[in-house]
């Protein structure tokens, strides 16, 4: 086989066969075939896309280019979630022990954030002592006995995928539907749960930018999980203003633990349990609306946000920061920002409070930079608000730059007031399965 067969065929829209996807593959990841060579079959995908079934290849190529994970130590069925990424998404946080809660077996293999997207790991690594590292053996003990754990990904999870995805990022071919639906399945499914719920969003601060191309992603994520006979399904949910009040690592915790103490019952709130209850359903714990009341059932008795505390103390951290606030690190500074007119919020934009998050070192600007777990920006107004001039409009946080003018500068210029009142967008907009 031929590399540069490979890629004329896929410039001329003509189908790859298995063998020839498979060669491909297992050829980057030993180095046999260049970067530049694959970076000319990224922007040919780019520009033809793949049919289902090369997806469907390269996704089990991808899967099969390193370890995979065995869960059957895990004493029961075992229910993943992954988002396709958003500003100010702390959903598994609050998910994995509202269904652990439940009795459901809720493994999760997380990454952490690049750029103005922000990950599970790091907002873990924000309670003191927190180990996302974890042996495997442990990490099936501690499923066994508590029903979650969240860790770092680790080991030789999907080679293929670290090359591919680090080649796209700098060569524009990040935003193909196939590529995006083989990098994020092969890594779900080598990291082995029996039932996968993607959370695929769509607006300003998601890849997706429309519900149709979400609509899209989501149906061909849902049919390649489904060929590799997992019990597969997808919410399209609304990325088009950040999620809760909160974009950064510790305070997205706290907020997680507002919504696990039953202190906050908003959009955020309503995300968890729908996310929660098709992922109960999906591990069969019952019919969708059984699973919707258990999941708020186990918020308001109690048991959500204890689950939460087994969870921290299993992983090496002080249970008592789940409800006692004062046991996360302190921002040095703090900026808030007013509103400079009267109006309705008519919009936010994600990405662009992503960025301003971004800029008070929530972030990370590249790979190996490390991120002030302290900084970030708490809104105290969302879409649909009226807000009036002088009034509080978000407060921003960080213990590494005590100039935020500039960061403040850009969150604010994220917002749109109108004179209009503008209805918030439902949180959810469509389910694949
Ligand atoms: N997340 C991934 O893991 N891969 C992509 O291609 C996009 C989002």
């Amino acid at each position: 086989m031929n590399i540069v067969d490979i890629i004329v065929k896929t410039k001329r829209g003509v189908k790859l066969c298995r063998e020839e996807i498979n060669w491909m593959v297992e050829n980057y990841v030993n180095e046999a075939i260049h970067d530049y060579q694959i970076s000319a079959w990224l922007m040919a995908v780019c520009f033809n896309s793949l049919s289902e079934e090369e997806t469907f290849y390269l996704t089990e190529a991808m899967r099969d280019s390193g370890d995979k994970l065995d869960m059957s130590g895990v004493a029961g069925v075992t229910v993943d979630k992954h988002s396709t990424g958003g500003i100010g998404d702390k959903t598994s946080l609050v998910i994995a022990p509202v269904c652990a809660a439940c009795g459901l077996h809720v493994p999760k293999m997380s990454g952490r954030g690049l750029g103005f997207t922000g990950g599970t790991i790091d907002k873990l690594e924000s309670i003191e002592g927190f180990r996302v590292n974890v042996e495997f053996q442990d990490y099936i003990n501690i499923i066994n006995k508590n029903g979650a754990a969240i860790i770092a990904q680790s080991g030789h999870l999907v080679p293929a995928d670290k090359k591919l995805y680090a080649l796209r990022d700098v060569t524009g071919t990040v935003d193909s539907i196939p590529l995006i639906c083989s990098s994020i399945m092969s890594k779900k499914l080598a990291t082995g749960a029996d039932c996968i719920l993607l959370d695929v969003k769509t607006g300003s601060g998601a890849f997706m930018k429309t519900p149709e191309e979400a609509s899209k992603l989501a149906e061909l994520m849902v049919k390649v999980g489904k060929s590799c006979k997992k019990n597969c399904r997808a919410v399209i949910t609304d990325m088009n203003e950040p999620l809760g009040n909160a974009v950064g690592n510790s305070l997205e915790v706290i907020e997680a633990c507002n919504i696990l103490a039953g202190k906050q019952k908003d959009r955020l709130y309503e995300l968890c349990i729908i996310l929660a209850a098709n992922m109960l359903e999906l591990g069969g714990m019952g019919d969708y609306d059984e699973c919707i009341k258990m999941a708020k059932e186990k918020i308001d008795n109690g048991e959500a946000l204890k689950k939460f505390g087994d969870m921290i103390e299993a992983q090496g951290g002080n249970r008592k920061a789940a409800i006692d606030y004062s046991l996360f690190k302190q921002p040095k500074y703090k900026y808030e920002v007013v509103s400079d007119t009267d109006g309705y919020v008519c919009a936010i934009n994600s990405e662009e409070i992503g960025m301003a998050a971004l800029m008070t070192g929530a972030g990370r600007k590249s790979k190996n930079d490390s991120i002030d777990p302290t900084a970030g920006i708490i809104l105290n107004k969302h879409v649909g608000d009226y807000v009036k001039k002088g009034e509080l409009m978000m407060t921003l946080y960080s213990s590494t730059v005590s100039d935020m003018k500039p960061a403040a500068e850009r969150a604010f210029g994220a917002v749109t007031l109108n004179h209009e009142k503008t209805a918030a967008r439902p949180i959810v907009i469509d389910t694949v399965k």
